[in-house]
């Protein structure tokens, strides 16, 4: 059978004999490098999707009636928590800090849409003061901590076919922002093509399908394909702390959270903080039926949202932070499993070209694309545990281009933090100084305090370094 035909041939049951219509256009070259984007589909796996069957909202809107508040939680010490029982969990973070045990991982696959930046997330400058980009704010971070634990840490960087060469790129001219090149390895995830109301797939080009990043949950496979996890056991990495490339206010590897997690003997834990609203587009941590998991702010129904507890506050208060720790073994057992999450769909817009071969970019969403998102494992953990976190120190997301979770919304968040800091430490800054605080100074106000003498004045716009 000819190529052609042969591939027709597999396409028919699906519906999708479309994409073969530019064949007869197509030099031999693009006709190779089409039937090779064919033949690489996971049909198996997409077959569902076309026909409108990705995981489904009907579903989570039921178990959303069943939510609960989550159960293994541990709050902060001022709502509650035992001082303690945090402070023990900080020692025994730092020690596995210190024994080599910890790496981190970035995921930066996304394509910021949002934000309507035309480069990676990561490469957006947030300092309020310096400009430097969230990139490096977590680099710095990251080396912070390794000085304070007088050991390396691995950071493990998910990028996207969206992301990943000027990500590489950009590490390399800034020279991975002071980290050991060795610490620093990125890996790609996968892609799944866009879908129209019919079920029919789009295309990017005659030769080439639309092409999205899978989801952060795309990151088990990702992992599968880089062989990391082999890479991290050899290293001797026990515990992974998970953050997103939008938050610089996540505490990169926080001892207590991988302290708290190991001394629960979870697989995979959580931070979460109360949600401002009960509207408020955040992902709800609950517990269904005794397990833990994440539901997405379209899969809550509004009255559902704003159920009240005993105490008059909202039932299910617990936003998701996206910060997470996960056992390395548990990783390593759903990669193992060959655990497939969920596809769950979105309707956006998406360019592509026509029946006339025409390109086309919709101002409206015209079609759905499919992600899997990584909290989807948390009911597959054997202890899921939830922590507590201020939400003024820990969670400054950039989503937005303006308006809530945007870059003035964060910035100012991030000035008024450091402002706390240096008043904790004794130091007077004026209304009109904007003070920024280098990860590389101080990684908190603790440390911050021993570093700026009592009395110290600011007067106008600094970084400290
Ligand atoms: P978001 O869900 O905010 O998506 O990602 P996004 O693509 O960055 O932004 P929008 O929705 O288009 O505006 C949350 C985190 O998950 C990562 C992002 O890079 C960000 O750190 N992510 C998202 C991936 O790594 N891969 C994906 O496929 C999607």
């Amino acid at each position: 059978m000819d190529p052609y035909r042969d591939m027709a041939v597999r396409l028919a049951p699906y519906g999708q004999e479309h994409l073969l219509d530019w064949w007869s256009e197509l030099d031999p070259a693009q006709k190779h490098a089409l039937l090779k984007e064919l033949q690489a589909l996971d049909w198996d796996r997409i077959a569902p999707l076309l026909g409108g069957d990705a995981a489904g909202s009907e579903e989570a809107r039921e178990r959303a009636a069943r939510a609960q508040p989550p159960l293994d939680l541990v709050r902060l010490p001022e709502h509650g928590g035992d001082a303690e029982e945090w402070a023990r969990a900080r020692e025994y973070g730092e020690t596995l800090l210190k024994d080599g045990k910890v790496g981190a991982i970035l995921v930066a696959g996304g394509q910021g849409t949002r934000l309507g930046f035309d480069h990676p997330k990561g490469m957006f400058k947030i300092g309020p003061v310096s400009g430097k980009p969230l990139f490096q704010l977590f680099c710095e971070q990251l080396a912070g901590r390794e000085r304070r634990a007088g050991q390396r840490l691995p950071y493990y960087i998910m990028t996207s076919s969206a992301t990943h060469e000027e990500t590489r790129r950009y590490f390399q001219e800034q020279h991975y922002f002071g980290l050991d090149v060795d610490d620093v390895s990125f890996f790609q995830q996968g892609a799944l093509p866009a879908v129209d109301r019919a079920g029919r797939i789009l295309l990017d080009e005659k030769t080439k399908l639309t092409a999205s990043p899978d989801g952060h949950g795309g990151l088990l496979h990702a992992l599968r394909r880089s062989g990391l996890l082999t890479v991290m056991a050899d290293r001797g990495i026990e515990y992974l702390y998970y953050h997103q490339v939008d938050n610089p206010a996540a505490i990169v590897c926080d001892p207590a959270f991988i302290g708290l997690h190991a001394l629960h003997g979870s697989e995979m834990s959580t931070k979460v903080v109360a949600k401002s609203s009960a509207a408020e587009r955040m992902g709800a941590v609950v517990s269904v039926d005794g397990r833990t998991e994440i539901i997405e702010y379209s899969d809550l129904p509004a009255e559902r949202a704003a159920a009240k507890g005993p105490n008059g506050e909202l039932l299910l208060w617990a936003g998701n932070t996206a910060m997470h720790v996960f056992n390395h073994a548990f990783l390593e057992r759903l990669v193992v499993e060959g655990c497939r999450l969920p596809l769950h769909r979105a309707f956006k817009s998406v360019p592509h070209i026509d029946e006339t071969g025409e390109r086309v970019t919709p101002a409206e969403p015209n079609a759905y694309k499919f992600e899997q998102f990584i909290f989807d494992a948390l009911p597959l953990a054997l202890g899921a545990l939830v922590v507590e976190a201020d939400r003024q120190r820990e969670f400054l997301p950039v989503k937005n281009r303006d308006g809530a979770d945007s870059p003035d919304t964060v910035r100012a968040g991030l000035l008024k933090l450091y402002r706390e800091w240096l008043t904790h430490a004794g130091a007077e800054v004026s209304p009109q100084a904007r003070v920024e605080i280098s990860p590389r100074f101080a990684l908190d106000a603790a440390e911050l305090a021993e570093k700026v003498p009592s009395g110290t004045r600011f007067n106008r716009d600094r970084v400290l370094e």
